[in-house]
Parts: C-alpha cells; sequence; structure tokens
C-alpha cells in the first residue's frame, strides 16, 4: 500500500510531525510505502474558487507546487494530515491543501451519490495536536473535516489526538499517542494492495 503524509506544521520535528513520523515509521515497518510532504516548503496558494475543476478539468488548474501534492495523495491509499491547531482549526498550510481538494469532486458532486472523482476504498488519519489540555476543546476539528473527506472518498477516517502539548512538550511521553500511533498505522496499513 502507498501512504501520503502531509505536515501542516511549520515546526520541523514538532509534536504533530513526531507523531506522524510514529505513525509513517510504523506503516514502512508494515511493508507499506511512504512519502511525507512538509507543506510549509512549498509556494502555493489557497482555492482559488474558479471552478475549472468543475466546468473544464478533473485536476486543479492553479499552476504551483500544490499540484503534485494534489496528484500523489489522491493516488494514495491512505493520507495522513499532521497539523497544530492554530486558533481552533487546522494551521492555514493544511486548510490551503483541504480547499484545494475540491478539485476531486465531480461536477455535480452536490446531488451525486458518488461525488468523489478518487478510486474507493482509501482511508484517512489525523494528527491533531494543541496545547490546551482540555479534550472538550477543539473537538469539533476532526468531525468538522472528515465528514468532508468522506464526501472525498475517504469513507473511514480516524484522529490521533494530543492535548496539552505546548511548544517544548515531548509527545513520546504520552503513552496513549505511542499506543495510538502503532494502532493506527496497522489499520492504515491494511488498506489497498501491498
Ligand atoms: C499561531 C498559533 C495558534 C495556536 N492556537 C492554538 C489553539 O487555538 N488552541 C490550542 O490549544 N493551542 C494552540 N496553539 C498551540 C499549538 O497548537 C500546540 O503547541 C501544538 O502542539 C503545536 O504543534 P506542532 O509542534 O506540531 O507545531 C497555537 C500555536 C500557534 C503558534
Amino acid at each position: 500500500m502507498k501512504a501520503v503524509c502531509l505536515l501542516g506544521s511549520p515546526r520541523k520535528g514538532g509534536n504533530s510531525a513526531t507523531i506522524a513520523g510514529w505513525v509513517t515509521a510504523r506503516i514502512a515497518e508494515l511493508g507499506g510505502e511512504v512519502e511525507t510532504i512538509y507543506l510549509n516548503g512549498l509556494q502555493y496558494r489557497g482555492c482559488q474558487g474558479c471552478y475549472a475543476c468543475k466546468r473544464e478539468s478533473p485536476v486543479c488548474v492553479v499552476k504551483d507546487d500544490l499540484g503534485e501534492v494534489l496528484a500523489k495523495a489522491a493516488g494514495a491509499d491512505a493520507l495522513i494530515l499532521a497539523s497544530p491547531v492554530y486558533y481552533g482549526d487546522v494551521s492555514a498550510q493544511l486548510k490551503g491543501f483541504i480547499d484545494r481538494t475540491f478539485s476531486w469532486l465531480v461536477p455535480d458532486y452536490p446531488f451525486a451519490e458518488e461525488k468523489s472523482r478518487l478510486s474507493p476504498g482509501k482511508k484517512l488519519a489525523f494528527v491533531l495536536t494543541q496545547a490546551h489540555p482540555d479534550a472538550d476543546l477543539f473537538g469539533d476539528v476532526f468531525p468538522r473535516y472528515s465528514n468532508f473527506f468522506r464526501w472525498l472518498g475517504f469513507p473511514e477516517a480516524r484522529l490521533l489526538r494530543g492535548c496539552g502539548l505546548q511548544e517544548r512538550s515531548n509527545p513520546a511521553t504520552r503513552d496513549h499517542l505511542v499506543t495510538g500511533a502503532r494502532e493506527i498505522a496497522g489499520w492504515l496499513a491494511e488498506t489497498g494492495a501491498k
């Protein structure tokens, strides 16, 4: 199976990247092929709302670094999206990618039963970290996006969430994150052809 992991934090080796790294390392151990992409190193814009992907093109027509990322992510069996919580949402880097996945929806997506241009059977994992220790805060982020990703062809999504992770926290001290990363990797690695 092939997995693509998108790192939404600008902080290299930060909390979300560390946890996502455990997931991808385990997928590789299980025989999967993984590509990790550091979004903050790319030049791209958000969706331009041109609707070209609904009228004349099956892919996003915006020419920037995200075109290749969208193609790779669309072709993967599993997608891992990692982000810190910024002002109660995903980072702008990840949000920019998510908005551009509008190009993955078929032209008549509001009414079509099959709304996605992607092949079926894909899985999605979110890794979200936040400084606030209260898990009731920002618990809406994952359900909001996983609903949209269901439309996009990822009927199954799982969340690995680290709360109370400050700038200098060490996620490795949280056993539930270490075991959670292993479990999610095992689940993702079962996707597609081995
Ligand atoms: C611009 C900015 C906004 C943030 N907003 C929130 C927030 O709304 N809620 C929260 O709990 N933490 C917030 N944080 C803290 C980060 O989400 C948290 O430290 C996270 O674990 C960092 O992950 P990273 O190391 O992968 O970047 C914010 C941090 C920054 C820099």
